[in-house]
């Protein structure tokens, strides 16, 4: 499974790289408000420091001028992943994209009606919203586990990426259905290693060893 970070924050960003576990970045407009930073200059900056895909979000309703912005998008670096909204627009320019060998990741997808457009379209990545989806009082891991089914019935290749994800169960969860890529705020990568008998447990290594005397180094 990989790990992209949802985030526009720089330093969020060069933190996770540093454990080398980071494959990826998502971004959406929500988030460069948040970054209060120039869309061109931070998706610049993210696509430098990260290398596998970073989506940068087109914002166009209409397919032609999606298109324009996917294009100019799709220039800023190579590993940039055109976002586009899962409407019949979105997934028109998701198709023009593809057709010229630009990554696509179809977002906002919560059915999986939904998802079988995006993969017809060829898309790279769907993105289903688990935490949207959650938070109206369905389980948005049975999205998941219906896009899994319906992708593997057909041998799509689109990733099927998680998004909306909101804490470490989530993690688990679509890990166990075989999600190929989960999209997590960086506080989730931090809380994936935290245990609290890991944190005990070397709590007491720790004081036995000092009561030895001994030293590795
Ligand atoms: C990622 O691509 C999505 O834009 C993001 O995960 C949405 O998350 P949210 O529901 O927490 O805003």
């Amino acid at each position: 499974m990989k790990f992209f970070l949802d985030t526009a924050n720089i330093d969020e960003i060069r933190e996770a790289n540093a454990t080398g576990l980071l494959d990826g970045v998502t971004t959406n407009p929500s988030l460069i408000k948040k970054s209060g930073r120039d869309f061109f200059e931070v998706i610049t900056e993210i696509a430098k420091e990260v290398a596998g895909p970073v989506s940068a979000e087109t914002v166009a309703h209409d397919h032609e001028t999606m298109l324009k912005e996917g294009l100019k998008c799709a220039k800023i670096a190579d590993n940039i992943a055109v976002k586009v909204p899962l409407t019949i627009e979105g997934l028109k320019t998701c198709k023009a994209l593809r057709a010229q060998g630009i990554m696509v990741n179809v977002t906002l997808c919560f059915s999986a009606n939904q998802a079988l457009l995006a993969a017809k379209a060829g898309a790279t990545f769907i993105s289903p919203f688990v935490g949207r989806h959650d938070d109206i009082g369905f389980d948005g891991m049975d999205l998941i586990q219906d896009i899994r089914t319906i992708y593997d019935n057909y041998e799509f290749n689109t990733q099927i990426l998680v998004a909306s994800v909101r804490h470490p169960v989530h993690i688990h969860q679509a890990a166990l259905i075989g999600a190929d890529v989960a999209t997590f705020p960086a506080d989730v990568m931090k809380k994936l290693a935290n245990h609290p008998l890991t944190t005990n447990g070397l709590a007491a290594f720790d004081k036995d060893w000092a009561a030895t005397g001994f030293s590795i180094l």
